[in-house]
């Protein structure tokens, strides 16, 4: 193998973006699929996977999610899936990962979803010598604000393992000068946010991309598509970003790297953290992801754990950066990088 591909998969890494039910492995996925129409379905949705403009592909990844959706149905499939997950992690030497996950409830509510975050926050508490682990709460763009409430009042009501608020799903639908009130709320009761942003190239988008920047998250997610005003005011205002290449690349329709906005925020010293997004969906891992990143910028090992480092900075659990950068320094010194 490669010697800077071994690097990547042997540096401690921090994953701060990653959807929970995203991160399921293909084979888990297939197996929950009950019904031979859905196995099919799922045939065709991966077959043309990567067809099409940003349009159509988002279509895609958000039928692919609907269809995921609705054969996780109950504690069990979560527990699994968690699990899986954190195992994935861990055989890629990441050593914390904050994981999102849109709060749900099952059999018409007889299971809560305070239940489904217990269920999850268990296996995290089980994994916890392994790979330590924190939970944001999403909120989906589709819900009404009375759910967004609900899913602040579980962040509160967990707050030691629940780090932060998220802003995701599909993004055709541009509601979040609706959910204002509830992330401003989160601000008062200091709970950190983060918000997907510019993932259509669409008017609408781009105009909301202006609300989102108003609002001053803690980090933001993606900002594929955006103005060269926004690009200035996220650079002054020194808003971290959360790049997710595989993902980005598929949804932006880029045939590499090259492209991508990494360089230009790398290069002006941008807060940054590249994470994996839906590590399961997108066949990937957070090694490969830097990997590619390593390669088509040309960054040095020691480059990348300067990264690396400037990226446990914008963990939401500040109680573990020290705990991330002791890990990164023992390695540093075992590799004899400096
Ligand atoms: P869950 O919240 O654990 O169920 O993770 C899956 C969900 O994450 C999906 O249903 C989407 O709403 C959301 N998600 C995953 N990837 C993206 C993305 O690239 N943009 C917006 N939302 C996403
Ligand atoms: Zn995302």
């Amino acid at each position: 193998m490669d010697d800077v591909q071994c690097f990547c998969e042997l540096i401690p890494k921090i994953e701060l973006h990653a959807h929970l039910n995203g991160c399921i492995r293909s084979s888990t996925f297939r197996q929950l699929l009950s019904s031979p129409t859905d196995q099919t379905r799922l045939d065709t949705l991966d077959k043309e996977f990567s067809v099409g403009d940003t349009h159509a592909r988002m279509a895609n990844v958000f039928e692919k999610f609907s269809l995921l959706r609705s054969c996780v149905t109950n504690l069990d499939d979560i527990r699994r899936i968690a699990r899986e997950t954190l195992e994935d992690f861990i055989s890629d030497n990441v050593i914390y990962a904050e994981l999102r996950t849109r709060p749900r409830s099952f059999h018409n509510g007889k299971i809560p979803s305070s239940s489904y975050i217990e269920a999850i926050l268990d296996i995290m508490k089980k994994y916890e010598e392994k790979i330590c682990s924190r939970l944001i709460l999403s909120i989906d763009r589709t819900q009404t604000l009375e759910q967004a409430m609900e899913t602040l009042k579980l962040a509160e009501n967990y707050r030691t393992h629940i780090v932060g608020l998220d802003f995701s799903g599909d993004p055709n639908i541009k509601s979040f000068e609706r959910f204002r009130p509830v992330f401003d709320l989160a601000k008062q009761i200091n709970l950190s946010t983060t918000i997907h942003i510019g993932e259509l190239p669409d008017k609408e988008c781009i105009n909301e991309n202006n609300l989102i920047i108003d609002y001053k998250p803690t980090r933001l997610g993606h900002f594929n598509f955006r103005t060269n005003d926004q690009e200035q005011r996220v650079l002054k205002e020194q808003i971290p970003l959360e790049l997710c290449p595989t993902s980005n690349l598929l949804t932006m329709n880029l045939l590499d790297l090259t492209e991508h906005h990494f360089d230009l925020f790398y290069k002006n010293k941008h807060p940054l953290a590249i994470c994996t997004d839906d590590s399961g969906l997108m066949n990937c891992n957070l090694s490969s992801e830097l990997f590619q990143v390593v390669q088509t910028f040309h960054l040095t090992k020691k480059e990348l754990y300067e990264f690396i480092f400037q990226t446990s900075n914008l963990i939401f659990d500040k109680n573990m950066i020290e705990f991330c950068q002791k890990k990164l320094n023992i390695f540093s010194q075992q590799s004899n990088l400096f």
